[in-house]
């Protein structure tokens, strides 16, 4: 089991990464204080009920982006306050990344905040959604439109919860593995480029050293830009200007993993064709990808000439990366290198236009 430790703004977090890193990390959490469990439905409840004796509350949520609304963001803290709960008590969150982010809303909100303990049950939770303090919950169909940033206190990313992760879901958060590999990584491009096939049959031991990787990557960038105020932190939405029109132009048909898979490629080819990503990046991008069995084009998950202009400006101009008109994305200079370029919604899509075709 790897630990590692983190100051975020006024939050120390600890991260617990390994199989049955669980039962460990929970004696972190003093004797006297309640603990709440937000869970998903989807996964059992046996190992985190043989390792955590002490709750005073638990709230079984469904899975997926249906349940990332304030109504149940409004449920746990009133509950929370029912029950009694204070600043200084634990919030555990167990599931995805829509259940950490929900729950973590919920933690954040309660009292202006008690401590936040996210154990992510998918691999984009784990290099992703569980770090770096961004919780949010959807507005009808507008994504993460009601959130803040609140840092977990604990993250435990135990591998037993992986064991009923479909390989589809499993592969889709390799999708923002790859995105930190190219972007702030050559050891873990490297490492990954090297170990495909043990890292798609799960062994222990590699995944363990691929997560950490992620998770130092994240932190680092994280700890520079807390609050996504330098732009700095814009880094790690490489790939996710495209990722995120592709989700909304197939009505989250498409995954984000996939989504952004796809976002990468396109980005690439934007960077080359704007004269900052060296063109080789494009073919090595698309090599890891299929690799990993991600999709490399519109066209792979069902879109592509049926995309026109109007609608990809529509999309874009609402990203949340523009200000005063101007786009600012993050392209790839080298593996492990980027750096941050402005542009407007027009040249943004028109340039992605040609990519395409
Ligand atoms: N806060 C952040 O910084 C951040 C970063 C990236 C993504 N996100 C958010 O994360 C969400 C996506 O997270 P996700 O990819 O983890 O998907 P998810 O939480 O929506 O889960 C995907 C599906 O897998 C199921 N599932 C999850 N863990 C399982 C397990 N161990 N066994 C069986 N089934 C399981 C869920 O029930 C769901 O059906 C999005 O809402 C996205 O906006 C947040």
């Amino acid at each position: 089991m790897r630990v590692i430790e983190e100051d975020i703004c006024c939050t120390k977090t600890k991260v617990f990464i390994g199989r049955r890193a669980l039962n460990e990390a929970i004696r972190e959490i003093p004797e006297d204080n309640k603990i709440a469990l937000i869970r998903q439905d989807s996964i059992d409840p046996s190992y985190i009920h043989q390792n955590v004796k002490r709750i005073s509350l638990e709230i079984v949520l469904k899975g997926g982006e249906e349940s990332k609304n304030i109504e149940n963001v409004l449920k746990i803290v009133s509950e929370l306050y029912s029950k009694g709960f204070d600043r200084s008590d634990y919030l555990i969150a167990l599931g995805g990344g829509s259940l950490t982010d929900t729950a973590g809303l919920a933690a954040a909100l309660y009292l202006r905040g008690l401590n936040l303990v996210n154990i992510p049950t998918t691999i984009l939770g784990m290099v992703d959604a569980s770090i770096g303090g961004k919780v949010a919950v959807n507005l009808k169909n507008m994504k993460n439109v009601i959130g803040v940033f609140y840092n977990p206190t604990m993250v435990i990313m135990d591998f037993n919860f992986l064991n009923t992760l479909p390989q589809e879901e499993f592969i889709n958060g390799l999708a923002e593995v790859v995105k930190h590999a190219f972007t702030l990584d050559l050891d873990l491009y490297n490492y990954l480029r090297n170990n495909v096939s043990s890292i798609l049959s799960r062994d222990d031991a590699l995944l363990e050293e691929v997560i950490a990787m992620n998770v130092r990557d994240k932190l680092s960038i994280v700890k520079m830009d807390p609050y996504e105020t330098k732009g700095i932190r814009i880094v790690l939405n490489y790939g996710h200007t495209i990722g995120h029109a592709i989700e909304t132009l197939s009505q989250f048909r498409v995954s984000h993993g996939k989504a952004v898979a796809i976002g990468m490629v396109y980005e690439a080819m934007i960077g080359v064709e704007l004269g900052y990503t060296k063109p080789y990046i494009v073919d090595k991008i698309k090599e890891i990808l299929l690799m990993l069995g991600l999709p490399i084009s519109l066209k792979d998950v069902g879109l592509g000439d049926n995309v026109s202009i109007e609608q990809l400006k529509n999309v874009v101009s609402r990203d949340k990366k523009i200000r005063r008109g101007r786009l600012a994305i993050p392209v790839v200079v080298d593996i492990g290198s980027w750096r941050a370029v402005e542009v407007t919604v027009e040249e943004f899509v028109e340039v992605f236009l040609k990519c395409v075709k």
